[in-house]
């Protein structure tokens, strides 16, 4: 195994975190010596022991002068675990290969502290693979105020999210949507609009096999604020987390009945000052899954970061629901082109994952 592909399964075990250790980032590494696979390690949940103490521990004496592909920078900081870099001293590891560094102020400085130490440390293999994974944690730090978006749609091949009687269910597979429970885990928030709360009645919940630390809080965009108390994320609001973005114009009685109901009100004059809103109420992360109003909105604001389209091989035709209404045009030379960052099959349907 060379460090190319010990990077790769360093990012393979990483995933194993994910919907764990929120707001930790995901963390995968591996130890390698004369070009074989000593131990492995990950973060595992938060709180967890760090993916290099876990993978120092099952190598043991072995990890003396092996070489340790990680895909953050191992941090400085002893906080609920001991500081990696110490620990990789101790264990006389004698290279380290990092895919990227940790912007987290507490936690850098491990790469310089490692170098003063006498051992050898490269930075940036597969480097754009571990930022696009720890996109969510990276975000954190770039001080935008508000969480990292992600829009997740379903669509035919005409780009329709729902057919002329706005039926969306189920557009997509069972893999796919076995897919969609795993991805929700791993976000702080799940955000629809209004129209398709109504619509859909969905219960915006987790039902997946990983169970995620905290259950996500459902986020309803409505600009009225007309949830009618027989909607399931009505129901179900004193034992989920669920919040309202609203404007401003809501009427006081319906915003008292919403939250008398276990609904957090949260009056905001537009999309940026609503995503805004949700940072200060600690959603750091937020997956967007529709509808196609909502979703152009979000876009034509520039507001989302990452776009996960599941398209269904079916054609739904002119009458059904757009899955971005209201797109403002851009002429070809000036349109900005997004990063694909995965494609893949999920049963019959297709997944790409394209980054702003
Ligand atoms: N295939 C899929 O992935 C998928 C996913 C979800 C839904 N669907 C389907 O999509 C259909 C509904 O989609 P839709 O496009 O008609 O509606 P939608 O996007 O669900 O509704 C737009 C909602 O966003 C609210 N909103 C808040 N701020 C907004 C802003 N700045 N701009 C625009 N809207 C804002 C609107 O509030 P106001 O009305 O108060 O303005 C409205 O409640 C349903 O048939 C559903 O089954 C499909």
């Amino acid at each position: 195994m060379n460090e190319h592909e010990a990077m790769g399964r360093a990012l393979e075990l990483a995933w194993r975190g994910w919907g764990r250790v929120a707001p930790n980032p995901l963390v995968g590494a591996v130890l390698l010596a004369a070009d074989s696979l000593v131990a492995e390690g990950w973060h595992a949940g938060f709180g967890a022991p760090h993916a290099e103490a876990m993978a120092l521990r099952a190598a043991g004496s072995r990890a003396h002068g092996a070489t340790l592909c990680v895909t953050l920078e191992p941090c400085t900081h002893a906080g609920k675990q001991p500081a990696c870099t110490a620990a990789l001293r101790a264990a006389g590891v004698s290279r380290v290969v990092a895919a990227t560094r940790d912007p987290n102020p507490e936690a850098a400085g491990g790469v310089a502290e490692l170098r003063d130490a006498g051992i050898a440390v490269e930075v940036g293999l597969r480097g754009s693979e571990a930022e696009s994974q720890n996109a969510m944690f990276l975000h954190r730090w770039r001080e935008t105020g508000r969480p990292f978006v992600a829009l997740k749609l379903a669509t035919s091949l005409d780009g329709r999210i729902a057919d002329s009687l706005g039926h969306s269910r189920w557009l997509a597979g069972e893999v796919a949507r076995e897919y969609v429970h795993w991805l929700r885990a791993g976000y702080d928030a799940i955000g629809l609009g209004g129209r398709s709360a109504r619509v859909d009645d969905a219960a915006l919940t987790v039902r997946g096999s990983l169970t995620p630390r905290r259950p996500p809080t459902r986020v309803i965009f409505d600009r009225r604020g007309d949830l009618p108390a027989s909607l399931r994320l009505v129901r179900t609001a004193a034992e989920i987390p669920t919040m309202l973005v609203t404007e401003a114009r809501l009427p006081v009685e319906r915003a008292e009945l919403l939250e008398q109901a276990g609904i957090r009100v949260v009056r905001a004059l537009s999309l940026a000052a609503g995503l805004r809103a949700l940072a200060q109420e600690g959603v750091s992360s937020l997956l967007i899954e529709g509808g196609g109003r909502l979703a152009g909105a979000l876009l034509a604001a520039g507001l989302v970061d990452r776009y996960y389209w599941i398209q269904a091989p079916l054609w739904l035709g002119t009458e059904g629901t757009p899955a971005l209404a209201a797109l403002p045009g851009s002429p070809l030379d000036d349109a900005a082109r997004w990063r694909a960052v995965e494609r893949r099959t999920l049963g019959s349907d297709t997944l790409l994952v394209l980054d702003r």
